[in-house]
């Protein structure tokens, strides 16, 4: 017992020693703005709630009354008996929206890729990832057992290179790719990246967790490409501009059908609480509906970024690399004194040397106060 103690301890102590320790700090947000920490209210630009829709009206009494109806929970993995009426719906409403045959309702995003990605690749496959990508498609890749490279962020040139020295050794191969990166806000180039899978006959998957509700008239990253990027697997999130939970995938029929059968975070998994499909539904309808808010949050980001003098930004996440972790830190603790919330991000979520502020702006933010953070990135921070 000692041992496991001391291997605890020791690793916590020369995480701190090298400003890597992660803590959880209690946060209270009771609106999709403002939050609550330590006693001060803070203007959160940390959050993905991109459209504010966690406490919009029409989401929460849509969970309110999808609680009422079929309970707190599902009960039991989809396959058995958690498969409640609201998923169907969703799954038709998510194919509708992408523009896809079908799709699967996972219980998160990170669920979604360590399901799909298993699925369809193996050992004998070929599985080349984006050196940028997000843990879970890495996790996804690792866990198929298919072989894995790695190509360098956003070089179509390195994949096709990495594509035509091995794909011919492999029965199929897929490629996995952030649809807007997660931490840098840059679009993957998902038209190029289409032409290549196609010549090789590889499989591009797009995860669209900070495109959908933001770019692409709320589409997401694939329709930003008006029509020139072919991806037949887009998965995502309901937990950023939806406002909810869970994770999904739009693909053909045969392909969701195949999912549906073989998914191990599907199958062997409870369906995500009532509540929370029913909250992605009326996000759904906001998103579908209200252009004028899908489009806010890429305004407010180059306002920002004009504001502040950096390259404009392309999504709703703009990154302020600072370098090491200690002056992330020291960033964000001058930023909260001044009434923000912008959360550190460090090694290794990013690269060694590149750790930064990441700024996620929303629908709701006030411009004033856009201006205000811009102001004080570029003076005190940037020292501009
Ligand atoms: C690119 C990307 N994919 C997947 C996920 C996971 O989604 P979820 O939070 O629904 O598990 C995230 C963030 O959490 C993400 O940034």
């Amino acid at each position: 017992m000692h041992s496991l103690q001391d291997f605890a301890a020791e690793k916590v102590a020369g995480l701190e020693a090298r400003r890597l320790r992660r803590t959880l700090a209690e946060t209270t947000r009771t609106d999709g703005l403002w939050v609550e920490r330590d006693g001060r209210r803070l203007l959160s630009f940390s959050c993905n709630d991109y459209l504010n829709l966690t406490h919009h009206p029409a989401v929460k009494a849509a969970a309110i009354a999808a609680v009422e109806t079929y309970g707190a929970g599902a009960g039991a993995s989809r396959l058995v008996t958690g498969n409640y009426p609201l998923l169907e719906q969703l799954e038709k409403r998510l194919a509708r929206l992408k523009g896809t045959d079908a799709a699967c309702v996972f219980g998160s995003g990170y669920l979604a890729n360590l399901g799909i990605i298993p699925s369809l690749v193996g050992p004998g496959d070929l599985v080349a990832v984006d050196e940028l990508a997000h843990a879970c498609i890495r996790a996804g890749a690792k866990l198929s057992g298919a072989e894995g490279v790695v190509f360098r962020h956003n070089d179509v040139a390195h994949l096709e290179a990495l594509l035509r020295e091995r794909r011919q050794r492999h029965r199929h191969a897929l490629v996995a790719t952030d649809g807007v990166f997660s931490m840098d806000g840059d679009l993957a180039p998902l038209d190029l990246l289409s032409d290549v899978c196609r010549a090789w006959d590889a499989w591009l998957l797009n995860d669209d967790a900070h495109g959908l509700g933001v770019v692409g008239q709320g589409r997401g990253a694939v329709r930003a490409f008006e029509g020139r990027a072919d991806v037949p697997l887009q998965m995502g999130t309901l937990s950023k501009a939806v406002g909810a939970y869970g994770g999904y995938l739009c693909a053909s029929k045969p392909v969701v059908d195949f999912i549906k059968t073989r998914a191990r975070t599907l199958i062997y998994s409870t369906a995500l609480p009532p509540a929370a499909a029913a909250a992605a539904l009326a996000a759904l309808d906001l998103i579908e509906s209200d252009e004028r808010l899908t489009a806010a949050p890429l305004a407010k980001a180059r306002a920002f970024t004009r504001a502040a003098g950096l390259p404009e930004a392309t999504s709703a996440v703009v990154p302020v690399i600072v370098g090491e972790a200690g002056a992330a830190l020291d960033a964000s603790r001058f930023l909260e004194g001044k009434g923000f919330l912008v959360v550190a991000i460090r090694p290794p979520t990013v690269p060694e040397g590149t750790a930064r502020l990441r700024l996620a702006f929303t629908a709701g933010h006030p411009e004033d106060e856009v201006a205000r953070l811009a102001d004080l990135i570029r003076t005190r921070i940037l020292g501009r």
